[in-house]
């Protein structure tokens, strides 16, 4: 059964990204931890593994991948396993998350996160894919809310039913992104703070904060703007219903220099330290 005090609070972190590589290596600027995409380090060696392994030596490190493909109806891709558990006996990750989508079938990727049918067999598929993934894995995983641009006539429950439903019956952990609940509320019209107050909290690991594009009539989730303040506000009601969550910034298409990314880890602190100081003001009054 997953332990929640299992999964430390890392702090304020941000994700790993090629354009800072130098930067990390040569200044060790003050951060509180990193992601790695998965995939960008399952090769046989050279400089991608020599940059992990001098990050990993100073900073806790988790692994984010982005291919498990764990709703897919096609077999589990065990070469991708083998080579993700190999990484993980490598680099010692704190932990490792990936999406709660569909990328490909047929044997074909499609190399995006698609959303998944939101209903009873659906969330039986995935929770004993999981399930096999964590054996193969030898630890409990997370698994991240996707944005999503559809949704399936055959879906039966809301998708943070389903997302509960997923992590309890894989008995998983839980990668919020608060940003892709900002936007699937926006697109499908419904609440995010509903969406919110519905998550478990023994379950919630790990938050994403990200930008997207507005596009008028829908949002999409493009990873290239500033956090949007509607998203800093949806933070700050999840901070107060989750506590301390390790929160890590997303940033992967025009990358700003690193101190931008590290700024925007800071107001995440910042939020995280006013909501905290509203809760002993609050316990204090109550007292
Ligand atoms: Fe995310």
């Amino acid at each position: 059964m997953l332990q929640r005090e299992d999964f430390p609070f890392l702090g304020f972190g941000v994700g790993l990204r090629r354009p800072h590589y130098s930067h990390i290596l040569e200044k060790h600027p003050a951060i509180d931890w990193f992601e790695v995409i998965s995939e960008n380090f399952m090769v046989a060696g050279g400089r991608p593994l020599e940059v992990l392994d001098a990050v990993r030596a100073q900073y806790p490190v988790v692994l984010h991948g982005v291919s498990m493909s764990i709703g897919s109806a096609d077999p589990l891709d065990r070469k991708y396993l083998r080579g993700l558990r190999a990484l993980a006996r490598r680099a010692a990750p704190v932990w490792i998350s990936d999406h709660l989508c569909w990328s490909g079938v047929g044997g074909k990727s499609l190399h995006d996160l698609l959303p998944l049918p939101h209903n009873e067999e659906t969330v039986r598929h995935t929770a004993a894919r999981i399930r096999r993934v964590q054996d193969i894995l030898e630890r409990h995983i997370l698994i991240e809310n996707v944005s999503s641009y559809l949704t399936f006539r055959t879906s039966t429950m809301t998708e943070w039913e389903f997302v509960r439903a997923v992590a309890e019956e894989a008995d998983c952990g839980i990668l919020l992104d608060i940003n892709n609940i900002f936007v699937n509320a926006f697109n499908h019209r419904f609440s995010a703070e509903e969406y919110i107050d519905e998550i478990p909290p023994e379950r919630v690991v790990q938050f994403h904060l990200a930008g997207h594009s507005d596009h008028g009539a829908y949002l999409l989730d493009t990873h290239d703007h500033p956090v949007r303040d509607d998203v800093w506000a949806l933070y700050a009601r999840a901070v107060r219903r989750f506590g301390a969550v390790s929160t890590l910034i997303e940033w992967d298409d025009n990358i700003p220099p690193f101190a931008v990314l590290a700024a925007a880890a800071g107001r995440a602190r910042g939020i995280y330290e006013s909501v905290r100081r509203e809760c002993v003001t609050a316990d204090g009054a109550r007292a």
